[in-house]
């Protein structure tokens, strides 16, 4: 007989018919009549009721179905008399696949996040942690088919890289030198060219620049992988590898570039609310009692779009009023999270796209306004999480690009292939990088970064 999924079976089968389940135990409780076992597949955020007559079954071998166990169980599918499921499955045999004893973690009572980041390696068995991968998944779907049905192509761009895309200097070094036996040149500084890549090497901050080329190639493309910065931020929005998506798009300006955006942030909150209603609801629940509506508010609503410059002035304006921010505010300040969230949720109460950036706060690449100060930066600001989207519309004049890295002191031997793009046949451009974890703290309205990840990297943490 062929298993079905509880999924498959809470929603398909029909009372009377004969299946066959397997998965783990959640609750196993017993009355003098009859064993209740909850059992979990990870098809779906329901548990399926089994009902078990403990005169037709071994005493030992339903003593073996404890927490975790992993089980196999033959039976009917009758009409559940409990309120808030249809079907049950009266057992007519059962198998243990895989003992579990009471050292197993994650026994039947509500559990810290903290605990359960300790046990990441069996977070995925509670329903919590079942729904957010479930979502996980379903976003990179959503992804994946907003981009193809858009026409633009998925393209891959290297992990390990020479370049610094972002300019900040937070990169991990790849290497296969020897550590305790560092040779140095005369003016201390190590020698890479008997590396392994014969020069320095680090993995990326960013697919950007690789991407950039792409897209004055092949029109509208964009990447999804992993990226690493190892920016010592112990923050609930930071990770040390995190995934990251970033359309480029040839012949788009900052407005082609901000409508992009908001159109691609609501496809996939679309998604999470219409394809993930089960899960979304259930951590709505137990987790975010905001969620739904703080969903469905961000489909209805207009992004607001305004200036840096006016974001200051309100930011200061909410200063002199009395409000207190831990960081100062000035022109010219890189906005903290306070900041972002203090104009997305004190002020206007909705989503915001901030644009023109002071130059100095923001990476070479970008295009630069003809006020001489400020350049075409492009960050969505939502609620709870601050900046979720950082793009620009990207500076297409060789002379301006070379002018602002010089001004940077950025290595030129390392950049020639980038700003060939600009030499032969540039074109204005524009594109974005759109944090998935933090769109997945978004979607399931989870607090902490390291739990919408499997496996997070943070300081001091490479667990599992
Ligand atoms: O603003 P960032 O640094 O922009 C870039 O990397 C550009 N190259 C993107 C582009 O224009 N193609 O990062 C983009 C987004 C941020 O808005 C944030 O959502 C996320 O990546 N992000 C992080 N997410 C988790 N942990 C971190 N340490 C992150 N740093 C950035
Ligand atoms: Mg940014």
């Amino acid at each position: 007989m062929r298993r079905i999924t509880i999924k498959a079976l809470l929603s398909e089968a029909q009372a009377g018919q004969e299946v066959l389940v397997k998965g783990w135990v959640r609750l196993h409780r017993s009355s003098k009549a009859a064993h209740f076992i909850m059992l979990n597949d990870g098809s779906c955020v329901n548990n399926l009721q089994v009902v078990v007559d403990p005169n037709k079954v071994a005493v030992e071998l339903l003593k073996s179905f404890t927490t975790g166990a992993c089980v196999s169980i033959k039976g009917i599918v009758v009409d559940s008399p409990a309120a808030g499921q249809k079907y049950e499955v009266q057992a007519t045999e059962l198998e243990l696949i895989g003992a579990c004893d009471e050292t197993y973690p994650i026994q039947a009572k509500a559990h810290s996040m903290e605990f359960l980041r300790e046990v990441a390696h069996l977070r995925p068995r509670t329903n919590t942690f079942g729904a957010i991968f479930r979502i996980r998944h379903n976003m990179a779907m959503a992804i994946h088919t907003f981009f193809h049905e858009r026409g633009f192509v998925y393209f891959h761009t290297p992990l390990i890289t020479a370049s610094d895309c972002e300019g900040a200097g937070q990169m991990f070094q790849v290497t296969t030198k020897n550590l305790y036996k560092l040779e140095k040149d005369e003016n201390g500084n190590i020698k890479y060219d008997d590396d392994f890549f014969g020069k320095q090497a680090s993995l990326t901050v960013s697919g950007q620049l690789e991407g950039e080329l792409a897209a004055t190639a092949l029109g509208a493309i964009y990447t999804f992988g992993p990226t690493f910065r190892a920016e010592n931020s112990n923050t609930p929005r930071h990770l040390a590898e995190f995934w990251m998506i970033e359309p480029e798009v040839a012949f788009n300006d900052i407005k082609d570039n901000m409508d992009l955006a908001e159109d691609f942030i609501k496809y996939c909150v679309r998604w999470a609310l219409e394809k993930c209603a089960d899960d979304v609801n259930f951590l709505c629940q137990k987790v975010d009692n905001e969620l739904v509506d703080r969903l469905k508010f961000v489909l209805e609503h207009d992004f607001i779009r305004l200036p840096y410059t006016e974001g200051i002035k309100i930011l200061e304006e909410a200063v002199a009023a009395g409000h207190k921010f831990e960081f100062p505010v000035f022109w010219g300040c890189d906005l903290a999270s306070e900041h972002e969230r203090y104009l997305v949720e004190q002020h206007f109460k909705c989503p915001v796209i901030l644009t023109d950036y002071p130059k100095e706060i923001k990476a070479f690449y970008m295009k630069q306004n003809e006020d001489g100060k400020t350049v075409r930066a492009m960050d969505v600001l939502f609620p709870k999480i601050g900046e979720i989207i950082g793009g620009s519309e990207r500076e297409e004049s060789y002379d301006k690009l070379m002018q602002r890295i010089t001004e940077l002191n950025i290595p030129m031997k390392d950049m020639w292939w980038y700003l060939d793009t600009r030499k032969f046949g540039t074109c204005p451009h524009s594109g974005f990088g759109l944090g998935f974890e933090r769109l997945m703290l978004f979607v399931t309205g989870m607090a902490n970064i390291r739990d919408v990840i499997p496996f997070p990297r943070t300081p001091r943490n490479a667990e599992f």
